[in-house]
């Protein structure tokens, strides 16, 4: 992914101490063996970054942020890596041999990171557009929606002019490729026309990532032609669910909760308003992975989702994945206006945080809706009514949950709690006697699997490996690094076998190798575990001891269940694995 070479970037590392460096852009308190500070990355008062100076790499306990010294500046000042490079070399004194720009050095280098940059130069060549006299008629429609000179500077808004390759000129002369050029979605290929540009005669509202990188553009005509958005295509940069549209602004906006729309104007709008803390998914229905990525930033989600059939869908479907995932979901009223953006308009920032202030519980909207679909005049329909309700309370798990919201819709229907608990039961039983049980509704990182195990042991063991050498040396006499089914703890294990071979381990030199977040967060996790000490201690050995059985016995588990069932001097093979490892003799002396 660098464009310098390997040892270039040990010797910047090796001239920027972590503690150092974060220490001047956060402040940082040693803490034992550690020093801690307050995330920068994330919404928080409680100092849950820690920085571990022997390793230099640090890591936020609470939002999962995490890497060595250049992932820290590359995030903190939305820089690329060498970019970042850069910045440590200056401030350490170090001279940059001239960047290697020759077409085949940025053909070989990493495409995510040079989308990126396509990206960020497409951002900015919209953003210019929108300020020439080209670009009246895009700025003359975002002023006639209301939107500030602050504001449209702030979401980095832009125009693409009426041309249908100005930007493909543009990145062209910059000297990418074609193929690169499709890669980045910016630009679009066929026969007739040849390469032309995705977004033309379009206001442009670029997406960011919460490091606040382009990611994607939306583009909307300025009229009412069709479709009324262009959005991007999924990219090697563009995961639409993992992102939502404006989460780089809501997650350091300091409020108690997050509100979710449907739209880009939406959250605009919202935000000029004085309500910093709304997202919006992107023209995609929400997912379980943008409710866990919500999840680390608040506690409670409040939804202002189109006040149409669609919209209350939408909303439907999006409450239980809230749910899941431990947040506490609220439904805000914009009657009768249509979206945040009309009801701002009319009503006001006053309004609408009242709306706030006296939004409706998930569980209320959802009866809510459910009671539209009942006649209760009608005997027939209110007892199918009942039994509806019945079958959705049994889907909370029970216990005090279910309890609680049977206690809620008892109050609501001015039903005793004995008679609606009995009735909930014995529609169970009957449920239970002719179908299955109701899903099981915690979420899916509290239930104990065996593959999550297997995954907890196999990460545990990296902890341990990178700790010191003499560990690294120890488990390595038992395990092989293709003894890990994760194939992130198997390219970790291998890239320390590799610089142990070359001299020594550096832990930090390891995020490099990982373009995705998650699984920089997951690196930076493993290492900051907390190791073992080996000294000789009788339950620190029994507990190495058992993480690398569980490690080797989860490797034969995998391969039984992954081979071809009619190799039969395979199943052999592994069958002869299994035995040794039964007898196996782990001593770390
Ligand atoms: P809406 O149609 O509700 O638009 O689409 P809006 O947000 O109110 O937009 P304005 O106020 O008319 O400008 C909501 C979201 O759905 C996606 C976009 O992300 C949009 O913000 N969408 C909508 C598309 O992707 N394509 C479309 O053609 C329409
Ligand atoms: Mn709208």
């Amino acid at each position: 992914m660098s464009f310098y070479s390997q040892d270039l970037v040990e010797e910047i590392r090796a001239r920027s101490d972590i503690v150092d460096v974060i220490s001047s852009y956060i402040k940082l308190q040693r803490k034992g063996s550690n020093y801690v500070g307050v995330c920068p990355f994330h919404n928080d008062r409680n100092p849950s970054m820690s920085v571990n100076q022997p390793r230099q790499i640090y890591h936020c306990f609470s939002c999962g942020a995490g890497g060595d010294v250049f992932k820290f500046v590359m995030e903190y000042e939305n820089l690329t890596f060498p970019e970042a490079m850069k910045v440590l070399a200056e401030r350490a004194g170090i001279s940059l041999p001239k960047r290697e720009t020759s077409k085949e050095a940025r053909q070989q280098a990493d495409i995510k990171a040079q989308i990126m940059e396509m990206n960020k130069l497409a951002a900015k060549f919209y953003y210019y557009t929108l300020r020439q006299p080209a670009g009246k008629v895009g700025l003359d429609y975002l002023l006639r929606r209301q939107l500030s000179q602050e504001t449209i500077h702030r979401f980095g808004l832009g125009y693409a002019d009426q041309y249908s390759n100005s930007l493909y000129q543009y990145l062209k002369n910059k000297g990418y490729s074609d193929q690169l050029l499709k890669e980045s979605g910016l630009v679009q290929a066929d026969e007739k026309r040849g390469m032309y540009d995705k977004f033309w005669n379009r206001v442009i509202f670029p997406i960011m990532d919460i490091r606040n990188r382009v990611i994607g553009f939306g583009g909307r005509v300025m009229g009412d032609g069709k479709p009324k958005y262009l959005n991007s295509p999924e990219t090697k940069v563009f995961d639409k669910s993992r992102n939502l549209y404006g989460l780089h602004l809501a997650r350091l906006s300091r409020k108690p909760n997050i509100i979710l729309c449907e739209g880009y104007m939406d959250v605009i709008a919202m935000h000029q308003a004085g309500f910093p803390q709304a997202v919006a998914s992107l023209g995609t229905a929400f997912t379980v992975q943008q409710s866990a990525i919500l999840k680390r930033y608040t506690n409670e989600v409040l939804l202002t989702y189109d006040n149409d059939e669609a919209g209350v869908r939408a909303a439907l479907r999006a409450i239980p994945i809230l749910r899941d995932a431990g947040l506490s979901a609220k439904i805000i009223n914009m009657e009768p206006y249509k979206d945040p953006d009309e009801f701002i308009k009319a009503m006001g920032a006053e309004s609408f945080q009242k709306r706030i202030d006296e939004a409706e519980s998930s569980f209320s909207f959802e009866l809510r809706t459910m009671e539209r679909q009942y006649d209760f005049e009608e005997p027939e329909s209110k007892t199918a009514f009942y039994k509806a309700l019945s079958e959705k309370l049994l889907t909370y798990e029970q216990g005090i949950e279910r309890n609680n919201y049977i206690q809620a819709a008892a109050k609501r229907y001015h039903l005793g709690y004995e008679e609606l608990s009995d009735m909930v039961n014995r529609i169970g039983k009957h449920l239970g006697g002719l179908t299955r049980a109701p899903a099981p509704t915690k979420p899916i990182s509290q239930r104990k699997r065996p593959e999550d195990l297997s995954l907890r042991s196999q990460r545990l063991l990296i902890t341990f490996m990178s700790s010191e050498e003499r560990m690294f040396l120890a488990v390595r006499r038992y395990v092989e690094p293709e003894e890990f089914t994760d194939p992130l703890c198997r390219k970790v294990a291998e890239l320390l076998e590799e610089q142990q071979k070359k001299g020594h381990l550096n832990p930090a030199a390891l995020f490099q190798y990982f373009t995705e977040e998650e699984d920089q967060q997951n690196l930076s996790a493993m290492l900051h575990g907390t190791p073992l000490a080996l000294s000789g201690k009788e339950e620190e050995k029994k507990a190495l001891q058992e993480t690398i059985l569980r490690v080797k016995q989860s490797s034969i588990a995998y391969q039984m269940t992954h081979m071809d069932p009619n190799n039969v001097e395979m199943l052999q093979k592994i069958i002869q694995k299994r035995r040794e490892i039964e007898k196996l003799h782990i001593s770390l002396d």
